[in-house]
């Protein structure tokens, strides 16, 4: 594929700005564009606004060799790529007012010939959604491609699976799906697997959903194996021995942008038909409630037992083991309840410096201080604390199994 192609991509966060700084790496000329002027700023003086290992040398290389310019609006391109954020309202219904806003800003600059792509996790039908709007919006735009390719990499290591995990690329046409993968191959190392728009877009949401179905029945057994007085772990242990059974680690629920909201988008296109789907976030949304009411239970026990307010250490808010990333974070989720119970809590977060509404502690001194323990994130380094004598343990996420 010919280099000299302009890109122009819209959204800088974690999906499109590893995926700008990439593509100008290979030689690309790159438009970025944020509608945050501090992305925007940042991005062109070669600096990250998001933490992602390696992702650093990439945007400087990109900036500093002029392949990469980041900008708050839109310029003519030949490939339009769309990697805006997709969530969820306060029903669980999908917002595409991102999505529609950043086609909104592109309209006055595509011309015919144009291969628009889509990154965004979407419901099924969107990529249909946005070729009716812009050919609604501009008859004259009768040969513009569309295409979705939907990403699968796991926060913490973008910038190694951008480059070699398989892709699913869904076109509006054949043509529209063998132009997106002729581009996504000038990148990609692994397989790309050809479909329709509709497909690949399921595919995304479908891939998330099997994730949260299984972390449901973990969680489902958590609860099932505490009433029955059983060590969970040790059952997964053994039943995963079984040769065709492989059960995942429960937690303190399903965080993170994806896992926790995509099989909405399902649920939101086939309410009456997607029961399982639902039920496993139902499940896995119930699983911090869960967590705070056997808290509560400790804390009276404790009461009853000393006549004081315990010391509560939560260990860990981050939305799974070792990142820094707090978004829809189950953990996070049951400080914040505890703390509404006006709780004494001691916060530990060892991947952020920083909280804007509590302060954190360090996790030495929160378990020599704290009464009740309270495990939440299985962070490697809270596996190698010993526990000083006379604690309450709660261990949610499986430090000491
Ligand atoms: N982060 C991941 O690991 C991951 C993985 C798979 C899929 N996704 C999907 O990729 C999409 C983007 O996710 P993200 O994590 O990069 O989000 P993000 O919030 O990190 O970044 C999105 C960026 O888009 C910008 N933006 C919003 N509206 C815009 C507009 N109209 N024009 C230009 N920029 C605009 C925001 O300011 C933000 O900087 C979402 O649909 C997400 O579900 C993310």
């Amino acid at each position: 594929m010919d280099k000299s192609q302009q890109i122009c991509i819209m959204g800088l966060g974690y999906i499109g700005l590893p995926t700008a700084a990439i593509l100008a790496n290979r030689g690309f000329n790159v438009h970025g564009v944020d509608v945050i002027p501090e992305v925007v700023k940042k991005t062109n003086s070669g600096e990250v606004h998001i933490v992602e290992p390696g992702l650093g040398s990439f945007v400087k290389s990109a900036v500093f060799s002029g392949k990469l310019l980041a900008a708050s609006n839109p310029i003519e391109a030949d490939i339009f790529m769309i990697a805006v954020p997709t969530p969820i309202d306060d029903k669980n219904i999908p917002d595409l007012s991102y999505v529609f806003d950043s086609v909104n800003m592109i309209l006055p600059f595509l011309k015919n010939g144009n291969l628009i792509i889509i990154e965004s996790t979407s419901p099924v039908g969107t990529t249909d959604q946005v070729k009716e709007m812009i050919i609604n919006a501009r008859p004259d735009l009768d040969s513009v491609h569309y295409a979705y390719c939907p990403e699968r990499v796991l926060p913490g290591r973008t910038m190694k699976e951008l480059i070699e995990n398989d892709r699913i690329v869904g076109g509006d046409s054949t043509e529209a799906a063998e132009k997106a993968k002729q581009f996504y191959s000038t990148f990609v190392e692994g397989d790309i697997l050809i479909t329709n728009s509709k497909t690949a877009e399921m595919a995304k949401l479908v891939e998330n959903s099997f994730r949260d179905i299984n972390i449901a029945f973990a969680n489902e057994l958590s609860i099932i194996c505490d009433k029955l007085n059983i060590n969970v772990w040790e059952l997964i242990r053994l039943a995963n021995r079984h040769p065709r059974v492989n059960i995942l680690r429960p937690g303190s629920g399903v965080g993170g942008h994806c896992i926790a909201i995509d099989p909405w988008f399902i649920v939101s296109s086939a309410k009456s038909d997607s029961k399982i789907i639902r039920m496993a976030r139902e499940i896995n949304n119930f699983k911090p409630v869960w967590v705070t009411n056997k808290i509560a239970s400790l804390v009276s026990d404790y009461k009853e037992r000393y006549h004081k307010e315990p010391v509560i250490a939560c260990m860990g808010i981050a939305f799974k083991p070792n990142i820094d990333d707090l978004r829809e974070s189950p953990s996070l989720q049951i400080v914040d309840t505890l703390l509404d119970q006006e709780r004494e809590l001691l916060v530990v977060e060892p991947n952020i410096e920083e909280h804007e509404k509590f302060e954190l502690s360090d996790y030495n001194d929160a378990i020599n201080k704290a009464d009740i323990l309270l495990f939440l994130v299985a962070h490697d380094e809270f596996k190698e604390l010993s526990i000083p004598e006379g604690k309450t343990v709660l261990d949610i996420c499986g430090i000491f199994e």
